[in-house]
């Protein structure tokens, strides 16, 4: 990656955005054999802080809102299914254009050695409250070659087991867990969109987030 020039912050937390090769590796291998892979410590601590404050003082500007489900005209607000709140990334400051500048280092380097085509992302903060989760669900549906690959990334310092609030993914079919993850800070999980069920156990403590998908913007699908 080019040098980012953010005269603004420190050097520790420019390089902090560089993604290693090392990662770039284990995430591709692990896309490429099993659909799925985690990296723990892929955001650096610094990183992670700079996103964390970004995203509070979001909140405090009362930027979030209740999330809902289905898209445009079939959405939805369904608290029985999801009760998170969540704020659009859109590139308004510096952090949020250190953390799409690492978005596109990372689907430009999974595409070179995947061949998904993904050209477009979209990237929202979450925050679930203590009692609040989001049930199974997929984030695309078969065939519809929107989203392709998910990421999450987790923002909690000193997540313990009693926090709950694990990420839990699932196989296409069966109710048998693949993996199931703590939240923790500069954790990434990553998986094929249209492939794994997953959720959100219900959190007992404040839980801070970001997903994002790459995606194929409609019209743009290879033949
Ligand atoms: C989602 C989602 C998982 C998580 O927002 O679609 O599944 O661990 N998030 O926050
Ligand atoms: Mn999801």
């Amino acid at each position: 990656m080019n040098p980012i020039l953010t005269p603004e912050l420190e050097p520790e937390a420019q390089s902090a955005t560089l993604i290693s090769q090392q990662d770039i590796d284990t995430i591709c291998s692990a896309l490429y054999q099993d659909g799925w892979g985690v990296i723990e410590n892929f955001l650096s601590a610094p990183f992670v802080d700079l996103l964390k404050t970004d995203l509070l003082a979001l909140d405090e500007q009362e930027k979030f809102h209740k999330a809902g489900i289905g898209r445009e005209l079939d959405f939805v607000r369904r608290e029985d299914i999801r009760s998170d709140r969540i704020c659009w990334l859109d590139n308004i400051n510096e952090t949020q254009n250190l953390f799409m500048q690492m978005l596109n280092q990372l689907m430009t380097a999974v595409n070179r050695r995947l061949f998904l085509g993904m050209n477009h992302y979209e990237a929202m903060y979450a925050i679930y409250e203590p009692g609040q989760f989001y049930k199974k669900h997929v984030d695309s549906f078969k065939g519809q070659r929107n989203r392709i690959m998910t990421l999450v990334f987790y923002l909690n310092h000193d997540w313990t087991a009693e926090k709950g609030g694990e990420f839990v993914l699932y196989p296409e079919e069966g109710e048998e867990p693949i993996t199931t993850l703590q939240p923790k800070a500069g954790t990434v999980a990553a998986f094929l969109s249209e492939e794994f069920p997953h959720e959100v156990l219900t959190a007992h403590d404040t839980r801070y987030s970001i997903a994002v998908w790459f995606r194929i913007r409609d019209g743009e699908i290879p033949l």
